[in-house]
């Protein structure tokens, strides 16, 4: 697909990855760009950032529905159609499952979840009026490999992958794109509370994630051929994996604890 003069709307581009993808779109001729993120300050600095873009904000949560509705709606509103969906925003809460707190479980499955199944749902309507409609969806290489201490977050990483193939697939007569995204540890906001060591740069993976967009690749695999073999075994010897991530069991219970960008 062509990117230029196309319209998005992004979720969470206010910071991270998601930032990094907002300065790809541009690169690629992007000029209409719909934002929702909790932040009003973060959404301010993106106008003075990125002059040459017209930007809608919402100013609310993903996981609350009636800012779904609005984003949405302000979309139709102004612009009448959508071209490119983005669902990028995301939080994460590690730590032993009987550890975590109730509101933290519902709140990761609120924002990773179902906030990208309810804001899809609002825009197909509007992604239908466009001639060459996409949408990208941001999973996880915990989407592929559930880890221990991650049992929520992994879960709605996996969701998300399979959301996407599903609904590929039932918006495949409509001829809407749909690519799936899994980044390993990337060096943002979300992951200062995290003990990673050698991660990616939001650059890169936002680079590599829009190219996929343009490319309608369907998948987009972060974490090299260490990540793509883990899957494979993962899904034929799962047993094996097992051992291998027993191997280093405390030391993952230990560096989970503290991990936390809600
Ligand atoms: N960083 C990694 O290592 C990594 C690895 C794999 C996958 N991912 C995924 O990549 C995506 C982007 O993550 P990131 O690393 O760029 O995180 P980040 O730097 O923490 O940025 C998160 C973005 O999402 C927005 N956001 C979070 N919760 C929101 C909510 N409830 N309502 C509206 N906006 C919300 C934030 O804006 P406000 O705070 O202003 O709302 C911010 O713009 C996420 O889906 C994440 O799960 C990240």
């Amino acid at each position: 697909m062509q990117l230029k003069g196309k319209k998005v709307l992004i979720t969470g581009g206010s910071r991270g990855i998601g930032k990094c993808m907002i300065t790809e779109l541009v690169k690629h001729g992007v000029q209409d760009i719909a934002v929702i993120g909790r932040d009003k300050d973060s959404l301010k600095a993106l106008r003075e950032e990125f002059e040459s873009v017209n930007f809608l904000f919402v100013r609310g949560d993903v996981g609350d529905i009636n800012a779904l509705r609005e984003i949405s709606s302000k979309v139709e509103d102004e612009w009448g159609s959508l071209d490119v969906l983005i669902n990028n925003a995301g939080v994460v809460s590690a730590g032993p499952l009987d550890e975590q707190s109730d509101e933290d479980i519902y709140d990761q499955i609120a924002v990773n979840l179902t906030a990208v199944v309810v804001i899809t749902k609002y825009c197909i309507p509007i992604l239908k009026r466009s001639d060459d409609a996409a949408i990208l969806n941001v999973s996880s290489g915990l989407g592929l490999i559930g880890m221990p201490f991650y049992s929520v977050y992994a879960s709605t990483k996996a969701a998300v992958r399979q959301f996407s193939d599903a609904i590929r697939r039932e918006l495949e007569p409509d001829h809407i794109s749909v690519t799936c995204v899994y980044p390993a540890a990337t060096d943002t906001d979300m992951m200062t509370t995290s003990k990673a060591q050698n991660m990616d740069t939001p650059e890169h993976v936002a680079e590599k994630s829009i190219d996929g967009l343009i490319n309608k690749k369907l998948h987009v695999i972060f974490g090299g051929e260490e990540r793509l073999q883990e899957s494979k075994l993962n899904f034929e010897s799962p047993e094996k994996l097992d051992a291998k991530i027993a191997e280093s069991y405390d030391e993952r219970r230990e560096a989970s604890l503290e991990h936390k960008s809600m």
